[in-house]
């Protein structure tokens, strides 16, 4: 279908989503989608052109092959840039992704539905609101997991409709952190064949849940990873449907987690008061930094002659969010199957309030009344 004869695009200005791309058939795709779903669209052949709206365009699709000269351009940080590219090109343009902080990378024909999803919740004025929170752990047991459904559990106290999503394959299951494992519901094993159009509401409603918090788990089958697109469709279905999205981190970073981190509206990186943990998180807090700039640490179990706290987070070169002491029974409740902050009391409990007052997510039911 040749460009030109599809409607409804405007100089660049910065209100309307914003294309740069100088890939004819990428762009013919792209207005495609965008007409599809309703929406008026600028487009820019290259980053000159993209700088007037680059800031305030309500997001911006910036094709694999535009990438590297916006890069170059050094064009303000901003959110909400999908990075897209054609199945067809060699390699998804991850190493850009992170250089321009990308949302996501969005791969054709894969991507359309979500893409049309996108267009259409710009026309309508319905964007996506709820923030995204990410924990990962310094080292292995850090308490990263017990931290995440623990900040999930506390949102839902606190009447945010909250996602709970789990990014460790390795990690048993977050369900099982919530004692949730025989409820009803579906798993990542469960969506990751999962293609197309992805309905949020439906989504969400799909996974186990007591309405006001739902969990996406990995279970305690085989699979050793979800797909990026996979990672994406629910993160945006938590954005967009939810309040909160919590994610639970592994510490080896594959890409869906480096997507949900890139995300992250927040990072916490749990690091517990010892020698060899500060050490082990360094390497970590390297990496995550540098996908995320909201990232700080919780330290844990601040032992009364151990490390300074305020010292860990020097040594990490990270701001300090919070202290996380020692959770009574913590261990017990586990294994009884109740949810850790579960009772609002504790320290644990203590601390989520605090980190969530930081981030301060608005309900979404109380922002329609
Ligand atoms: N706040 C806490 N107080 C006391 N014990 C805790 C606390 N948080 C975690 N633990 C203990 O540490 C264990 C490991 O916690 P958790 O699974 O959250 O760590 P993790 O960082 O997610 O580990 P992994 O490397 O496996 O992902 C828990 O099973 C619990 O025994
Ligand atoms: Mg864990």
């Amino acid at each position: 279908m040749p460009v030109r004869s599809l409607p409804r695009t405007t100089a660049v200005d910065g209100r309307h989503p914003l294309i740069v791309t100088t890939d004819p058939l990428l762009l013919d795709d792209l207005l495609r989608l965008a007409a599809a779903g309703g929406a008026e669209v600028s487009v820019a052949v290259d980053a000159t052109a993209a700088a007037p709206g680059w800031a305030t365009a309500p997001f911006v699709l910036l094709g694999a092959d535009a990438a590297p000269q916006c890069v170059l351009a050094d064009l303000s940080a901003r959110t909400c840039v999908i990075l897209v590219a054609r199945g067809s090109d060699t390699e998804p343009p991850w190493r850009y992704a992170e250089a321009l902080r990308a949302e996501q990378v969005a791969v054709l024909p894969t991507a359309e539905a979500w893409l049309v999803d996108r267009f259409a919740d710009h026309a309508s004025g319905n964007p996506a609101r709820g923030r995204v929170v990410a924990v990962l752990g310094g080292r292995g047991g850090a308490g990263a997991s017990v931290l995440a459904t623990a900040l999930a559990v506390t949102a839902r106290r606190r009447g945010l409709d909250t996602l709970l999503v789990d990014a460790d394959p390795f990690g048993g299951g977050v369900d099982l952190v919530l004692g949730w494992e025989r409820m009803r519901g579906l798993r990542w094993p469960d969506l990751v064949d999962a293609r197309g159009r992805v309905n949020p509401p439906a989504l969400i409603s799909a996974l186990p849940g007591d309405g006001s918090l739902a969990a996406l788990s990995f279970d305690r089958s085989e699979l050793n990873g979800v797909p990026a697109e996979a990672m994406a469709a629910a993160l945006d279905a938590g954005r967009r449907g939810r309040d909160l999205v919590v994610v639970d981190l592994p510490r080896r970073f594959d890409d869906p987690s480096l997507m949900a981190l890139t995300a992250a509206d927040r990072a916490y990186l749990v690091v517990p008061a010892e020698l060899r943990a500060c050490a082990a998180a360094g390497r970590v807090a390297a990496v995550a930094a540098a996908h995320c700039p909201a990232l700080s640490v919780v330290v844990r179990g601040a032992a009364p002659r151990g490390i300074d706290v305020e010292e860990i987070a020097q040594a990490l070169d990270l701001p300090l969010a919070g202290i996380l002491s020692p959770e009574p029974g913590l261990v017990r409740a586990l294994d009884r199957g109740a949810p850790p902050a579960g009772t609002g009391r504790g320290p644990l409990a203590e601390l989520c309030r605090l980190l969530l007052a930081d981030i301060s997510p608005r309900s979404h039911r109380a922002m329609a009344r």
